[in-house]
């Protein structure tokens, strides 16, 4: 199967085109660079530029007739920036992708999975959260999301247009290979600012905020190996069309991780076992549009797409340490 994968030179993106190989797709990335290294790339199938480029969607799919899903991950995704830089992201997510969506379905390629967000999940009691908890996301990158759900539920209602909605949790760790991982000079994700600290490029590992309604005051998140992230990619490109026919409606959400809430101080914890050593903790207020945070209720994924999480944290905090280590190689930076 051929599939396009925008945003494929991304953290994610690089992993699921790699685990499409794996299970014997063929992935088309199309990345404007924006964000993710063109070494994530390596030598597969690659269109540089803008999913809002119509001629260039047209091109792909020109070229590749046989794309029979796209999974659309292209977008910004620094929460504290999406505060600050409000219109590049409603631009660039929202406006970007209705241009990507329509130009799909003029093209007759009507099947999109989605790359949504955790971050739109309101607090609720005990955490866990499934597919019908209530929505109140907290920052302008969330909002781009919800937004995108909403607008994917309406055209698939409406068109052609089909759509699968992943719900992605905390996804962390590299590539099982070393071939990708966080890329970021300075990495806005917990786990890679741990590594950072770990290995001694910061003086020390930030927590923000200490004073939420948690067991032990941090934020709580369900942190999901980026590998059991990118394979469940797999197997809702695979599955795509039963999973709707279970669903009986054009389009379905899915929460996509592990089940296990885990705070960050349980996170810091269990990075200091795998690493061998403390780590040097420092504390702060939290970062704005920060939330609680949440855990994955997964019956669904487990009842509809047929995929359940089966790699540890420790398994990913392994990953990611041994990507750290890596990672200058192929980046070129530390
Ligand atoms: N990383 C997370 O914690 C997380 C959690 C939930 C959801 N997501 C979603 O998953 C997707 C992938 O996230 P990631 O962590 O791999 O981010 P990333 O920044 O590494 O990847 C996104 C890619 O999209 C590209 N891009 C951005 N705007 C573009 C445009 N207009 N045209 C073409 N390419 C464009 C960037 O160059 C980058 O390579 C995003 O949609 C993100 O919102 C990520």
């Amino acid at each position: 199967m051929k599939v396009l994968v925008t945003g494929g030179a991304g953290y994610i993106g690089s992993t699921t085109a790699k685990a499409l190989e794996e299970a014997g797709h063929t992935p088309v990335i199309l990345d404007s660079l924006l964000a993710g290294p063109r070494a994530f790339v390596r030598d597969r199938v690659f269109y540089e530029g803008d999913i809002a480029d119509r001629a260039l969607i047209s091109r792909v799919v020109e070229e590749h007739p046989d794309i029979a899903c796209t999974i659309h991950m292209a977008a910004r995704i620094v929460v504290p920036e999406s505060v600050e830089q409000p219109y590049e992201y409603y631009r660039d997510n929202v406006a970007k992708s209705l241009e990507l969506f329509d130009q799909l379905v003029a093209l007759g390629r009507p099947r999109v999975l989605f790359s949504s967000s955790a971050s739109l999940y309101g607090t609720v009691e005990g955490f866990e959260v499934d597919e019908r908890s209530p929505l109140a996301p907290a920052s302008p990158y969330a909002r781009t999301k919800l937004m995108m759900e909403m607008a994917l539920q309406d055209m698939a209602a409406a068109t052609d247009l089909r759509a699968i909605i992943l719900r992605y949790f905390n996804p962390i760790g590299s590539d099982p290979d070393l071939e990708s991982g966080v890329y970021a000079r300075e990495p806005s994700h917990v786990l890679g600012q741990l590594v950072m600290a770990a290995l001694g490029q910061q003086d020390a590992f930030t927590i923000t905020g200490t004073e939420h309604p948690t067991r032990d005051g941090t934020g709580i998140r369900d942190y999901i190996h980026v590998w059991d992230l990118a394979r469940a990619h797999v197997v809702a490109v695979e599955r795509f069309d039963d999973v709707l026919a279970t669903e009986r409606a054009p389009s379905a959400v899915i929460n996509v991780g592990t089940g296990d809430g885990v705070t960050v101080r349980e996170l810091v914890t269990g990075f200091a076992k795998v690493f061998g050593r403390e780590v040097p903790v420092r504390e702060a207020p939290p970062r704005p549009g920060d939330a609680i945070g949440a855990f994955a209720n997964v019956d669904k994924a487990r009842e509809v797409l047929g995929w359940t999480a089966s790699m540890t944290v420790e398994d990913a905090i392994a990953s990611a340490l041994a990507w750290g280590e890596r990672r200058e190689e192929i980046l070129g930076y530390p």
